[in-house]
């Protein structure tokens, strides 16, 4: 096999990303993360991708979990996408380190900007501008893939100096704190018992008690429970009734539980 795409996603930026980034390499496997600690597949892949969306301003932890185990792999070529709404600030640099202590080299990093899934700071965009964000990922997906199949070694691409030490410093104080952060997630009236957030959390960190679902706190705040919740019924915080919910157009719910 030339390539193997890791991937972690909560609404299908990521999926889509590491979808054109195959069809541009040929010869790619695409694995959910998940799929990989289930079935522990051994890599043997040339070139190994890393696709994952920037998660407060940093590696999500999952994937930081899954780095851990490719210990004593050892891909020739191994590349990273950080996926994320405009600010990849230090995820890039973050994720270079964590390789190096697990005696990895990151060859190259890139970043894409796709619509945002971060809800409780508003819906997705406009349908314009998230067109315009799809179209610039796949320009820049193609330029991204003839480095890879040259297996150009390059800096990882990063956020302005700012951004690293402020928001660097909000990912440290956070960090821990993720796995609860699902005590602000609630469900209204239009709930229908279906579980589909159940299945769709890649942490199993949703059931179902009295025919509503109830979070248990190993939450990964990939916000797929809300946002492919069909009846919009899932709620975080006050602000989430009014705003739109997202996913790729592209990936759909099948291409999801597939992947958990
Ligand atoms: C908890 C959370 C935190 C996020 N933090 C950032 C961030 O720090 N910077 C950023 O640009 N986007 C951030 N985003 C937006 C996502 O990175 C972005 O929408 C990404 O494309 C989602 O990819 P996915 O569909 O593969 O999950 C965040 C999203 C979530 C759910
Ligand atoms: S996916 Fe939505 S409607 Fe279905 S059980 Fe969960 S909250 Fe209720
Ligand atoms: S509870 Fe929701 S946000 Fe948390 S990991 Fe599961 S699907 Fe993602």
């Amino acid at each position: 096999m030339g390539a193997t795409i890791f991937y972690y996603t909560g609404t299908g930026n990521s999926l889509w990303v590491s979808r054109k980034v195959a069809d541009e390499l040929g010869d790619t496997a695409l694995l959910s993360i998940a799929d990989y600690k289930d079935e522990n597949k051994t890599i043997n892949s040339e070139i190994v991708g890393l696709v994952f969306p920037v998660h407060i301003w940093g590696v999500p932890a999952p994937m930081i979990q899954f780095i851990n185990t490719l210990k004593g792999s050892n891909p020739e070529y191994v590349f990273a996408i950080a996926v994320n709404a405009g600010q990849v600030s230090n995820t890039l640099i973050q994720l270079k380190k964590i390789m190096t202590e697990n005696r990895l080299n990151l060859s190259a990093g890139f970043e894409i900007k796709m619509p945002s899934n971060y809800i409780p700071w508003g819906g997705p965009g406009p349908q314009e501008k998230q067109h315009k964000r799809f179209e610039l990922a796949q320009e820049k997906i193609s330029s991204i893939a003839v480095r890879i199949k040259e297996k150009v070694q390059m800096p990882v691409e990063k956020g302005p100096l700012w951004q690293r030490i402020l928001f660097t410093a909000i990912y440290n104080m956070s960090f821990s704190h993720v796995p609860k952060m699902d005590q602000k997630f609630w469900v209204d009236d239009k709930c229908n018992a279906c579980e589909i957030c159940c299945k769709v959390c890649p942490a199993a960190n949703i059931t179902m008690c009295e025919g509503k679902p109830v979070w248990n706190h190993r939450c990964e705040q990939c916000f797929a429970c809300l946002q492919w919740c069909p009846q919009e019924a899932i709620q975080y915080g006050k602000k989430t009734p009014k705003y739109e919910r997202y996913h790729h157009p592209e990936v759909f719910l099948k291409d999801m539980l597939k992947s958990r």
